[in-house]
C-alpha cells in the first residue's frame, strides 16, 4: 500500500510543514496552512517501475505549422503578451475576484474565433447560461466559441484531443480544476499544481496555447496563483482599483515578451475599452491649483505614461507620525523624506505624510522620485506648483538630481499633452536639446528645487495668492485641464 504523507501546506504560497501553525513562515500569511496528502501527484500504478520511452530529438530549425504567434487583435493585450499569444505556451491571468478577468477573455477570445481560429472557453466557474449572459452584454453572442462549463482536466484533455487542435484554450479558473490523478480536495495546492502540469503537458504536446485565470486570494481558502507560477510561460497580474474603472494588465513573468509593459482598460457598461493613451486617463481628473500635486513624466514599458502624484503633509498628532502610500514603495517615499531632512532643511518628522498615485497605477520607476518631491513639498507649504509643468529625475541619497533614460520621449509626450515646461536633471538637458518646445528647467540637486518651491509658497503668502492660482489656471491650456491628448 503506498505510504501517505500527511502535510500542511501553505494555500497561498505551497511550502509545506509537518505540523500546523498559525503563520506560514515563508510567505508570512497567517491561516493559510491546510492539511494535504503529498505523497506525489502520480498515482503508484504508474509511479512503479515504469521502463523510460525513447522519444525523437528536433533540431532547432524545425517548421512549425501555424504561426508561432496568435494576435489578438486587442493591441493592449498583444503589447502585454509581446506580440500575442505563443503556440504551446501556458499563460497566467491572476487577479482579484471581479476585476475583470472573464470579461477580458470572453472579449479576446470572440475576436479570435470571429478571425476563423478554434477557441476553446472553458468554464468551471459559472455555468453555460452565465457565460452567454456576458457575451450577449458585451454584444458577442454570435462569435464562434466554443463553449463548456467542465472541472475534470482528464475529461477536458479528452474532449479536446478530438478534432483540429484548438489555437487557445481558456480555462477559467485554474482552482476550480480537478484530476483524479490526486486525491486532495480541488482548490488545495496539491489539486492545483497538478491540474496545472496536465494541462501544460496538453499544450506542450499539441501546441495549443492555453491561458489559465487565477483568482488571488487573501483568506487561504483556495490556493493561490503563486503555486503554479514557476510552471508557466508567462505570468500576467490583472489590477485595478475596485471603486475605479481602469484596469491594468501587466506581465510579471514572460519567457517570450517583455516584463515591463503594460495593457491599460476601462470597465464599461459594454466591457472593457482599450485605453490607447493612458496619459489622457491618468490626467483625465486633476485637481489644477492644488498644493501636493505634481505630473510626473514616466515610462512603462515602451511608453511614456504622464500621472499625477498627490500628497498631504500635515501635522501629526501621534507620537510616531504617519507614512501611507499607494501605488509607490514606501521605501522610496522613506528615502525621499530622509533626503529632504538631511540635506534640504525640511523637516517633515512631526508630520504625516501621505502621498497616492492618481488613477490606480502602480509605478516601479525611481524616475518618480523627483516628482513625490516636488509633491510633498508643495503639500507642505502648501504652495501649488506650475499647472503646466512635468517633473522626473531620480534623486541619490546625497541629495542630487540623477538623469533617467528616455529623456526624449517623456518630453515629447508632455509636448503632446499640451504641457509647457519639465523639471528635469541637469544631465539630461543635453539628451533633450531641440525638443518639442517645452520650456526645460534642470535642477542638479534637490536643494534647489526645494528653494523654487519655497519661494512660490512665500510669494503666495504675502499677497493676491487667489490672483495667482486664478492666473496659472486661465494660462493653462484647456486640454490639459482636460487632460485631453
Ligand atoms: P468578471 O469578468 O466576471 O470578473 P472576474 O472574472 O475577474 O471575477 O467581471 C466582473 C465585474 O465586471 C462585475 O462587477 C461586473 C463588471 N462588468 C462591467 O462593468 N461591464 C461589463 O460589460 C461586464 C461584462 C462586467
Ligand atoms: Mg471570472
Amino acid at each position: 500500500m503506498a505510504k501517505s504523507t500527511l502535510s500542511f501546506v501553505c494555500q497561498n504560497c505551497g511550502a509545506a510543514y509537518n505540523r500546523w501553525q498559525g503563520k506560514c513562515e515563508s510567505c508570512g500569511e497567517w491561516n493559510t496552512l491546510a492539511e494535504e496528502d503529498t505523497s506525489g501527484s502520480v498515482p503508484v500504478s504508474i509511479r512503479s517501475k515504469r521502463k523510460g520511452r525513447t522519444f525523437a530529438l528536433e533540431s532547432l530549425s524545425g517548421k512549425s505549422p501555424d504561426a508561432p504567434r496568435l494576435s489578438s487583435g486587442m493591441t493592449e493585450l498583444d503589447r502585454v503578451t509581446g506580440g500575442g499569444f505563443v503556440r504551446g505556451s501556458v499563460l497566467l491571468v491572476g487577479g482579484d475576484p471581479g476585476i475583470g478577468k472573464s470579461t477580458l477573455l470572453t472579449q479576446a477570445t470572440s475576436l479570435l474565433a470571429r478571425a476563423g481560429h478554434r477557441i476553446v472557453y472553458i468554464s468551471g466557474e459559472e455555468a453555460i447560461a452565465q457565460v452567454r449572459l456576458r457575451a450577449e452584454r458585451l454584444g458577442l453572442s454570435d462569435a464562434p466559441v466554443q463553449l463548456a462549463a467542465e472541472t475534470s482536466v482528464e475529461d477536458i484533455i479528452s474532449t479536446l484531443s478530438e478534432g483540429a487542435v484548438p489555437r487557445l484554450i481558456v480555462i477559467d479558473s485554474i482552482q476550480t480544476m480537478w484530476t483524479d490523478t490526486v486525491e486532495s480536495a480541488p482548490g488545495t495546492v496539491t489539486q492545483v499544481r497538478a491540474s496545472a502540469q496536465a494541462l501544460i503537458r496538453f499544450a506542450k504536446k499539441t501546441g495549443a496555447a492555453i491561458i489559465l485565470v487565477g483568482h488571488v486570494t487573501k483568506d487561504g481558502q483556495i490556493a493561490g496563483p503563486r503555486v503554479v507560477e514557476h510552471m508557466v510561460d508567462a505570468v500576467m497580474s490583472f489590477e485595478g482599483e475596485g471603486s475605479q474603472q481602469f484596469r491594468i494588465l501587466r506581465a510579471v513573468k514572460n519567457r517570450f515578451g517583455p516584463t515591463d509593459e503594460i495593457g491599460v482598460f476601462e470597465m464599461t457598461g459594454l466591457g472593457l475599452r482599450e485605453v490607447t493613451n493612458p496619459s489622457e486617463l491618468f490626467l483625465s481628473e486633476r485637481d489644477l491649483g492644488t498644493p501636493g500635486t505634481a505630473v510626473f513624466a514616466g515610462i512603462e514599458g515602451t511608453r511614456p505614461v504622464l500621472v499625477e502624484l498627490q500628497a498631504l503633509v500635515a501635522p501629526t498628532s501621534l507620537g510616531t507620525p504617519r507614512r501611507a502610500v499607494v501605488g509607490w514603495d514606501p521605501s522610496r517615499l522613506s528615502m525621499v523624506l530622509a533626503v529632504l531632512e538631511a540635506h534640504c532643511g525640511v523637516k517633515l518628522s512631526g508630520h504625516d505624510v501621505y502621498l497616492n498615485v492618481a488613477g490606480g497605477l502602480r509605478i516601479h520607476e525611481p524616475a518618480a522620485d523627483l516628482a513625490a518631491a516636488a509633491a510633498l513639498v508643495s503639500s507642505l507649504v502648501n504652495a501649488p506648483l506650475p499647472t503646466d509643468a512635468v517633473y522626473f529625475g531620480e534623486i541619490s541619497l546625497s541629495g542630487v538630481v540623477r538623469p533617467v533614460a528616455q529623456t526624449a520621449a517623456r518630453l515629447k509626450e508632455a509636448a503632446k499633452l499640451g504641457f509647457g515646461r519639465a523639471i528635469l536633471p541637469e544631465s539630461a538637458r543635453g539628451e533633450a536639446s531641440g525638443d518639442a518646445g517645452l520650456s526645460l528647467n534642470a535642477v542638479n540637486s534637490l536643494t534647489t528645487l526645494v528653494a523654487e518651491i519655497a519661494a512660490r509658497g512665500s510669494r503666495r503668502g504675502d499677497s493676491g495668492a487667489r490672483d495667482e492660482r486664478q492666473a496659472e489656471k486661465n494660462a493653462t491650456p484647456a486640454r490639459i485641464r482636460r487632460g485631453e491628448g
